[in-house]
């Protein structure tokens, strides 16, 4: 994004500001899209990746449907206008709440992770007049090359019915007569540069279909080989190649005739997405550099809890001043609490502005108010024109729903 907008966004909203482009997102969707032309898909955008009601918006307008993992998720993919129709609910832990509501707003598919929440689905179900879209989301027991904690496709994770399970599971929902079973998919993993686990996947999953059909279950709708498409953070990091993926998927769609669902998240937004943050302080110790600057840990977990590196560059003219190196770190008291280390910056004195690059994805969605900070305001930039999508929270937004004076319970 152009330089002297970022600077007006920053002093009209102050700073820390996430900011986000709708045109890059809209023009990623059409590249992903554009890859999977060949086969029939569809693209569920993972809520979790960036909910803003704005960001989901522009996500629907251009056609794609919704991954979610909460009812949180629900209610907001529903106030963005999403079709429920074309919404696939995910997650390990879904409550009696979580399903009802599903159930209550016809969901297109509720993927079950596990025998226990089969069971629950059933009863919740069973006084119901439609049958409720069920898919199975298996672990395919796939090794990705990722963050160990965004590894999701190893047996003896929380994630997906065990590879044994899944036949006699899908056996026991058909003969419910209460629920029709639409869908079986995986999701690998997250930030998945290489397209051979998805191959991988997508054998696995030919196999299922194959076993699902030998066993007599009824043709499905769809099968979804999850998201987890990596993109480049830092200037020659590797990112996933949409078509690269489309080849990797492809045979899955020959071998079965059923459409292929993909759930991208950080691949739509990730790049659309910077945060804009202003250094406060400019210090020497022990031989460092250090720029203290206005956003921490609470506004962008993903270096602290990943060891993530984004790219940091300082906007404006002043970038173009003598280099230098430091670490830029937030103002938590925390020592994990960073931007980025040992970065080459020129003019990040006190004042300048600062963007924190590829923070579309899994930054405002992951960020808190620890050490009581308000959170960050968004923006949407949409071709010429820009505005607020998120207020920036207030001192009143810190102590909601808290009580001074405890509401004392009546207990035995
Ligand atoms: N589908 C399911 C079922 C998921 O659990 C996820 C992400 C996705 C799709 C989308 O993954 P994506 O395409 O965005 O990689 N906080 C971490 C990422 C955690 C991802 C969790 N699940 C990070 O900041 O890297």
């Amino acid at each position: 994004m152009d330089d002297r907008l970022l600077a007006s966004v920053a002093a009209a909203v102050g700073t820390p500001v996430y900011v986000y482009d709708a045109a890059m997102i809209r023009e990623r969707y059409a590249t992903l899209t554009n890859a999977l032309w060949r086969f029939p898909h569809r693209v569920h955008y993972a809520v979790k990746a960036n909910s803003n009601l704005a960001v989901l918006a522009v996500v629907r307008a251009v056609g794609a449907g919704a991954d979610i993992v909460s009812g949180g998720e629900l209610h907001r993919a529903l106030a963005a206008g999403f079709d429920p129709s074309g919404i696939a609910f995910s997650g390990v832990g879904k409550t009696d709440q979580e399903l009802m509501l599903a159930l209550r707003h016809g969901v297109g598919c509720i993927n079950l992770e596990s025998e226990g929440e089969a069971d629950r689905l059933l009863s919740l179900a069973a006084g119901n007049d439609a049958r409720a879209r069920v898919g199975i989301r298996v672990n395919p027991d796939i090794t990705a090359e990722t963050h160990p904690y965004t590894q999701t496709g190893e047996k003896g994770m929380k994630f997906g019915v065990p590879v044994d399970r899944v036949i006699p599971l899908a056996l026991r929902l058909v003969a419910s007569g209460v629920v029709a079973l639409v869908s079986i998919g995986v999701h690998i993993g997250s930030q998945i540069v290489d397209a051979d686990p998805f191959r991988e996947a997508a054998e696995r999953l030919a196999g299922f279909v194959a076993a699902l059909g030998a066993a007599g279950v009824p043709k499905l709708g769809s099968v979804s080989v999850g998201g987890g498409l990596g993109i480049a953070y830092m200037e020659g990091d590797r990112a996933l190649d949409p078509d690269a993926l489309a080849r990797a998927i492809e045979p899955l769609h020959r071998a079965t005739g059923l459409p292929i669902a993909v759930e991208p998240g950080r691949y739509l937004v990730g790049p659309a997405g910077v945060l804009l943050t202003r250094v406060l302080y400019r210090k020497l110790a022990g031989g460092r550099t250090i720029a203290v600057v206005d956003a921490g840990m609470n506004d962008l977990l993903r270096p602290s809890l990943y060891g993530a590196t984004h790219p940091i560059r300082v906007v404006g003219p002043s970038a173009s001043a003598p280099a230098e190196v430091m670490d830029v770190v937030g103002p938590l008291c925390e020592s994990g609490d960073f931007l980025g280390h040992e970065r080459r910056l020129g003019g990040a004195r006190p004042g300048a502005l600062l963007e924190v690059g590829g923070a579309g994805a899994y930054g405002f969605a992951m960020s808190s108010q620890y050490n009581s900070r308000p959170r960050a305001a968004e923006v949407l930039v949409d071709g010429a024109r820009c505005g607020i999508v998120r207020e920036r929270e207030q001192v009143d937004d810190l102590m909601r729903g808290e009580h001074l004076e405890p509401q004392w319970m009546d207990t035995p």
